[in-house]
């Protein structure tokens, strides 16, 4: 009997981490575009997952968990430092993020990131058997899909890059850029959030590599490289349905009264990351508040922020900043009982942000720059009542699909602040009608859509 092909994800991560020790420990789902889209395909095609746990030192060879079979791939506290915190999230990052921060370019880190994506491609071949199709994920692993490739010529190998694509006069800055564009047409299928990233990234092809073709359909090797774009989702049901539920309705009105019936809620949910503006929304907030366009009386912010990168520098001082700034904020405007700006930082588990998302009239998605933004599909997909409404920024993928959604330029702090005031009075009908439109492109655009094309792009 034939087999049928089997999904494994490469992915630097994998989906679950344990939290807790001994009897109280519990394996729970991390914060991350990645996570989020991933986890519900590979449960529903019972694939298998290669990452790493998040953990320096050496990694069991095998761990089923919550449905998932993870494969752990050990990186060492040296490698956690040079690969990981060093060229994904000084180099790569910061670049691929309009190097929103100064990207560094350190000959000593490109070793071990060739290492790591070495050891990868041969965890991913010592676990495909012919016939299945490996699928790697993000600018953490661009160097694997070719490595794959050279390991085992037979089997189908796709990428898809969460992140955006820079331009060439970005992309142009790294020392490494040929080796990186090669990485990535070892792959059958090469995925991005958006148009603009995938022809970004053909056009450098071309420009650095022996590649030709067309911007959709690249030769290189003697072999056909499709590239594309397949702007990622949500598990739109899921959301849709827990929103739905008693309990989540009966935590919304909940937060609604602890925070005062006749006060606006204005959410905003991130990993504490530079990319997400989050500095720059909070100054859009205290600007409201300054110009008297909003009072404390009639509104409130909550901003959940997840902890990430820690040990990064900049990742510390965008902590600092977000604190001080909150601080500033509250000592400013604050009243007895009425507190201008909510703020956790800490991470929530996706039952607990339904609620939030429920009870939310205004949803604040304001990054500088994102490859998609899930956190506003979230939002769409947890207002069955078709209430709130969504401010979302122009440089995050999601706006070329949202276009319903109140559009904003983050930078522009002033014009944030006049469009979140123009949320909030926005009229009833229109947010209806926006949310309604808002919500069936999620709905038809889910997770599990987008999975499936890539995928039939893949398959032989
Ligand atoms: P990124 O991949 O850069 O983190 P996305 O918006 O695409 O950005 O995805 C973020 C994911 O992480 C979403 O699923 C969101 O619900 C989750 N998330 C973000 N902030 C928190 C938080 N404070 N607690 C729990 N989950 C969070
Ligand atoms: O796509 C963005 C991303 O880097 C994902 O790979 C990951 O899920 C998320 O951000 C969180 O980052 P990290 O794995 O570095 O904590």
């Amino acid at each position: 009997m034939k087999r049928s092909p089997r999904l494994i994800v490469v992915a630097n991560r994998l989906p679950l981490a344990r939290f807790g020790a001994g009897s109280q420990a519990r394996w729970q789902a991390g914060a991350g575009g990645l996570v989020t889209a991933l986890l519900p395909v590979v449960r529903r095609t019972r694939g298998e997952w290669i990452g790493w746990s998040g953990a320096a030192g050496r990694a069991p060879r095998h761990e089923g968990r919550e449905g998932v079979a993870m494969r752990p791939v050990s990186l060492s506290q040296r490698e956690v430092a040079s690969y990981y915190h060093g060229f994904c999230n000084r180099t790569l990052w910061p670049l691929f993020h309009d190097a929103i921060r100064p990207p560094e370019f350190k000959h000593e880190n490109w070793g071990p990131y060739v290492d790591v994506n070495m050891r990868f491609a041969r965890a991913s071949v010592r676990c495909a058997k012919a016939g299945d199709m490996v699928w790697v994920h993000d600018y953490h692993l661009m160097l694997a899909p070719a490595m794959i490739r050279r390991l085992n010529p037979g089997l189908r190998v796709g990428f898809f890059l969460h992140i955006p694509f820079p331009p060439e006069e970005l992309f142009e800055w790294l020392p490494w850029r040929r080796a990186l564009l090669e990485g990535l047409l070892g792959a059958d299928v090469v995925g991005f959030q958006t148009h603009l990233a995938a022809q970004n990234f053909s056009r450098l092809a071309r420009r650095y590599t022996d590649a030709f073709g067309t911007d959709a359909l690249l030769r290189f090797g003697g072999r056909k490289v499709v590239v594309r774009e397949f702007p990622i989702s949500i598990d739109f049901d899921w959301f849709d349905s827990r929103a739905r539920g008693a309990r989540a309705v009966r935590e919304a009105a909940a937060i609604r009264s602890r925070i005062g019936p006749r006060r606006r809620i204005l959410l905003a949910v991130d990993r504490l990351d530079y990319t997400k503006g989050i500095d720059h929304r909070l100054e859009a907030f205290n600007r409201l508040l300054e110009r008297g366009d909003a009072s404390v009386k009639n509104c409130v912010l909550i901003q959940v922020a997840a902890p990430s990168r820690e040990s990064v520098r900049e990742y510390e001082e965008i902590r600092e900043k977000v604190d001080a700034m909150v601080g500033r904020i509250n000592g400013e405007h604050s009243q007895p009982g009425r507190v201008a700006v909510h703020y956790f930082r800490r991470t929530l588990s996706r039952e607990a942000l339904v609620p939030y998302y429920l009870a939310a009239d205004v949803m604040l998605v304001t990054p500088l720059r994102d490859g998609m933004n899930l956190v506003c599909k979230e939002y769409v997909a947890s207002r069955p009542d078709l209430g709130g409404v969504l401010v979302l920024s122009e440089f995050a993928g999601a706006a070329a699909e949202m276009r319903q959604a109140m559009l904003v330029n983050p930078r522009d702090v002033s014009g944030t602040a006049d469009a979140i005031r123009a949320a909030m009075s926005l009229p009833p009908a229109e947010a209806r009608y926006r949310m309604g439109f808002l919500r069936q492109r999620v709905r038809r655009h889910d997770v599990h859509e987008w999975a499936e094309s890539f995928l039939e792009e893949l398959a032989p």
